[in-house]
């Protein structure tokens, strides 16, 4: 079965939930990034909230702790089923949860989320290492929509986006980048390199202007491993 995001995006070594969601090394932890999230956007008990692009759901499982319910949204095939293993198969362990967890999953395209939820669906909205696999006139449409489905005043969080404007603390060398690129483009892939698009900020902030939306970009805490080069971003949807 070909899948659109594993195989295409992410080639896993093994069936670890971090390689499924191309996270490869020890530096990696969903409790930390989670933390982070949470964090941040500061979920209530109350909340109905929407995880853009869940993948495997094992951020979506741990923040659900701190809400009502999370929908979660992918159009992987493979990343989906995997998220309805409950994660006691996945440890190993016997798991004893304190409250059944609250996540609804749908597999689908990230840019139908209008059609799947009605306007105002949303308490709070998150979109976390993906926002970077959509281009530009995509990028604008998931906005959109994402203040479309979030209620007025609520929370739109986009997480872990590669900054252009610091694409050089990545890269050991410019010539990796441009090879990545030529690379990409004689094959006809997606995207201008393997972690998909880098976005300047800028972008984001002129888009919220546009649309009269509060916004504040963030950087990440030190001890997460994309902290050099990534970036996060807060917008109030008081549209
Ligand atoms: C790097 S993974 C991150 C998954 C999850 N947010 C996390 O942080 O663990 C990127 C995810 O974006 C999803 N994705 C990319 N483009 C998508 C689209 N157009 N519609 C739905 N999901 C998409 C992929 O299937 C994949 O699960």
């Amino acid at each position: 079965m070909s899948d659109k995001f594993i195989g295409k995006w992410a080639f896993p070594i093994d069936d670890s939930l971090l390689e499924q969601s191309a996270r490869r090394g020890e530096q990696y932890d969903f409790e930390k990034i989670a933390k982070d999230i949470i964090g941040k956007v500061h979920f209530e008990s109350h909340d109905v909230v929407l995880d853009l692009c869940c993948g495997n759901a094992a951020l979506a499982k741990i923040i659900s702790k701190t809400c009502k319910e999370i929908h979660g949204v992918d159009f992987s095939e493979k990343l989906i089923e995997t998220a309805k293993i409950p994660p006691a198969s996945q440890s190993g362990k016997i798991f004893l949860p304190s409250r059944e967890l609250a996540v609804v999953l749908h597999l689908s395209d990230a840019l139908n989320i209008d059609k799947l939820f009605q306007e105002d669906f949303f308490d709070k909205s998150y979109c976390y290492f993906s926002f970077q696999y959509f281009d530009k006139k995509k990028r604008e449409d998931i906005l959109e929509k994402l203040s479309r489905v979030t209620k007025h005043n609520g929370v739109i969080f986009l997480g872990d986006i590669p900054d252009k404007t610091r694409m050089w603390n990545f890269y050991p060398t410019q010539l990796k980048f441009y090879r990545e690129k030529i690379s990409r483009l004689i094959q006809f892939k997606e995207g201008e390199c393997d972690l998909g698009w880098w976005i300047n900020p800028k972008e984001i902030i002129d888009w919220c202007e546009r649309k009269k939306l509060p916004v504040t970009i963030l950087q990440q805490e030190k001890t997460l491993p994309h902290a050099h080069y990534r970036f996060d971003v807060l917008i109030k949807n008081s549209k």
